[in-house]
């Protein structure tokens, strides 16, 4: 059952922080999941909402401000906004990257960089799935490079979200956790995806998760699976 760490240990550190993916890879955290949003100056920045508002102490659209101005902004008043690179470079292949795409506008760059850390820095596909709610965005990373192993995520409805992972071949279906019983499990095993179901932090919630056989849970709480 792979233990895969919401936004970072999201339940211990500020989401999507440098210190949040530390924290998952000290809770020895099989993979990390974490949003990404492009910058005005075209860098992809790790950060949940399409503002700052809610996360630090500035204010305004993540596609409106430039990486400088973005650093200058502070999380809990210590933690920078990191980029996808540098999680990258402290993750260095030990659990793999879940990345959700929040923005469309992010996708050739995700792609470009997963492919510079395969080719270049001797990374395997298997250290990245690429998810979103938004699947013509998944199309577009698979026509890309159909390498690229793709998590289909669902809030509601499972069929067609298998039916879509069987056109692009994806490697895993990520649904809300609620919509999930013995069967639709097992029929999406049998069709070859894994289940990687969200967010799951209540102790009863995971016990019935883990019976369903679900391939991993995503959840604030690591160390808790
Ligand atoms: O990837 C699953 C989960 O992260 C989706 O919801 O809002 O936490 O990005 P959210
Ligand atoms: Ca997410």
């Amino acid at each position: 059952m792979l233990k895969i760490a919401h936004r970072g240990a999201k339940g211990y550190e500020p989401e999507n922080t440098l210190q949040a993916f530390q924290k998952a890879l000290d809770l020895n955290a099989d993979g990390i999941e974490l949003d990404v949003h492009l910058s005005a100056d075209g860098h992809i920045i790790v950060i949940h909402d399409e503002t700052i508002n809610k996360m630090t102490n500035g204010k305004g659209f993540v596609n409106t401000l430039s990486l400088p101005e973005l650093k200058s902004f502070l999380i809990a008043e210590k933690h920078e906004i990191p980029t996808l690179n540098e999680v990258f470079d402290l993750v260095n292949k030990k659990c793999f990257i879940n990345i959700e795409l929040k923005d469309a506008n992010t996708l050739t760059k995700v792609v470009s960089l997963i492919d510079e850390y395969v080719s270049e820095k001797n990374w395997s596909y298997d250290h990245f799935i690429v998810s979103s709610f938004d699947w013509n965005a998944l199309q577009e990373v698979h026509n890309f490079d159909s390498k690229i192993p793709i998590g289909v995520l669902t809030e509601t409805n499972l069929d067609l979200a298998l039916a879509f992972a069987e056109t692009i071949k994806a490697k895993a279906i990520h649904p809300y956790y609620h919509l999930l019983n013995e069967e639709n499990t097992k029929e999406i095993q049998a069709k070859g995806f894994l289940v990687l179901p969200w967010t799951v932090n209540i102790e009863e919630d995971i016990q019935k998760i883990k019976s369903l056989k679900v391939n991993g849970i995503i959840t604030d709480f690591p160390d808790k699976i």
